[in-house]
């Protein structure tokens, strides 16, 4: 029996390791591949997706567009075939739209189900049940948008036609791709150009595969411009490997003196590869090979070298380009030489748990201290002191994640309440840490 009980059925210990080593891939991009089917779906045509991620929050968003019509067939095991049904061919729902876990998966169709011709529920799970939908359904309805939702504010949401799309000029006050995203796709409706500033750049992959469907689109810095109101081809699209799945294991392998790691055919895209410069500034060895374009994703292989690591200093306009790496930039500050400080992360709180919490409440349980504050983290750095624990996932794949590579170097054994919830984006994990884990 666990000790943390017998209803912990994923509940997972992982033992210290000697060394990191190897050559591997990671699993297909998960942002990429929300995207690719969206795109695909709508297109005027047939596209093939290749190497699309098959996890659970990537799944439910597939079997959304199949409930709304969408004939999609799976080939080799991680190629799709699309039948796209046009900017308005989906038919109406049956029942509920459920989109598990997935922040992306809803608040991205939201944009696209705003501006359809039949009514939808979205649901979710109790994680993303008690996530902000506000940031969407303001500018939405300022678009035209007929949405309802639980406190006006959590999912379940429902979602009326439209009278009119109609393009907006949007100032987000938060930097975030899917709240970009969600406008942008609901501008694709609008006889009129939609225009999203934001406070820093997010992830820009909504941009890139806008053009890549030949969909014609404006970048200036922070500020993204589409036309609307046109239909697309279709396309076949190639999706790399996820950065912030390789992002664990290039952790794994600074931490430990000896290791080398090489990470083949990862997605580098500019406003994905924050943790690099972050790595580079600690002192991290890290290095990019073979860059080259596909479908307008840079793409790459990453080694990586143990690395001697100092603290460092992030501030607010830093944290969009790793916002989902600052669990392992919290754990490599803790073997890391002097202070780490993570300030205006308050966004960390929004995701799929109180990240910020949450690595507090686990670091400190192996027993690293952590000072958190509103939102912001303090770190002073103890390398080689992290001892196993009980530790809680807080059932948010990231922070399972996390933990279980801090595990690595911990003395002793690490037992993580639930590792299950690492199926919503990379159901390989433990996989590919059994292979380059020296015991
Ligand atoms: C994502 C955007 C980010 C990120 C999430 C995926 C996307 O969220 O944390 O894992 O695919 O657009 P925010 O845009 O809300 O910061």
């Amino acid at each position: 029996m666990s000790i943390f009980g017998s209803k912990q059925k994923s509940a997972k210990k992982i033992f210290p390791a000697k060394n990191i080593g190897g050559q591997i891939q990671v699993s297909p991009d998960k942002s990429i591949s929300h995207r690719a089917l969206i795109f695909t779906s709508l297109a005027n045509g047939n596209s093939c997706i290749k190497n699309f991620l098959n996890a659970e929050d990537t799944l439910n968003t597939l079997k959304v567009m199949r409930k709304m019509g969408v004939s999609i067939e799976r080939k080799r095991d991680t190629s799709l075939y699309v039948r796209g049904k046009g900017r308005y061919g989906f038919s109406e729902p049956s029942g509920k739209l459920y989109f598990g876990n997935s922040g992306t998966g809803m608040r991205l169709m939201t944009g696209i189900l705003a501006a359809q011709r039949f009514s939808s529920v979205l649901t979710g799970d109790k994680s993303l049940s008690g996530r902000p939908m506000k940031r969407i359904i303001e500018p939405l309805t300022r678009m035209g948008a007929n949405i309802m939702a639980k406190d006006n504010q959590f999912p379940p949401m429902k979602i009326k036609p439209a009278e009119e799309i109609k393009g907006i000029s949007y100032d987000s006050p938060i930097a975030s791709a899917q709240v970009k995203s969600c406008i942008l796709l609901a501008g694709l409706y609008s006889e009129k150009p939609t225009v999203v500033s934001e406070p820093y750049k997010s992830r820009d992959h909504t941009e890139r595969m806008m053009d890549y469907f030949e969909i014609p689109v404006e970048v200036n810095k922070n500020r993204v411009k589409i036309q609307g109101g046109k239909n697309w081809p279709g396309r076949d699209i190639t999706i790399p490997g996820d950065f912030s799945s390789a992002a664990f294991f290039i952790t794994a392998a600074l931490i430990f003196e000896n290791s080398s790691l090489e990470i083949k055919n990862v997605n580098l895209n500019p406003t994905r590869k924050g943790f690099i410069n972050i790595l580079k500034k600690m002192g991290g060895g890290i290095e990019i090979k073979n860059e080259r374009q596909s479908c307008n994703e840079p793409v790459g292989d990453i080694t990586v070298k143990g690395s001697k690591l100092k603290g460092v200093s992030l501030s607010a306009k830093d944290i969009p380009g790793v916002i989902d790496e600052i669990p392992l930039i919290s754990l490599l500050a803790s073997q890391a030489d002097g202070k780490t400080i993570i300030e205006g992360a308050g966004e960390l709180r929004k995701k799929e748990t109180d990240r910020l919490h949450a690595i507090s409440c686990g670091l400190q349980d192996m027993g690293q201290a952590v000072t958190e504050n509103i939102d912001s983290l303090v770190i002073n750095g103890r390398p080689h002191s992290l001892k196993g624990a009980r530790v809680k996932s807080h059932s948010d794949h990231r922070m399972a994640m996390m933990f279980a590579i801090a595990a690595l170097k911990a003395k002793g054994e690490t037992e993580i309440d639930n590792t299950e919830c690492i199926k919503t984006s990379f159901p390989g994990f433990f996989n590919i840490l059994d292979e380059i884990k020296k015991c």
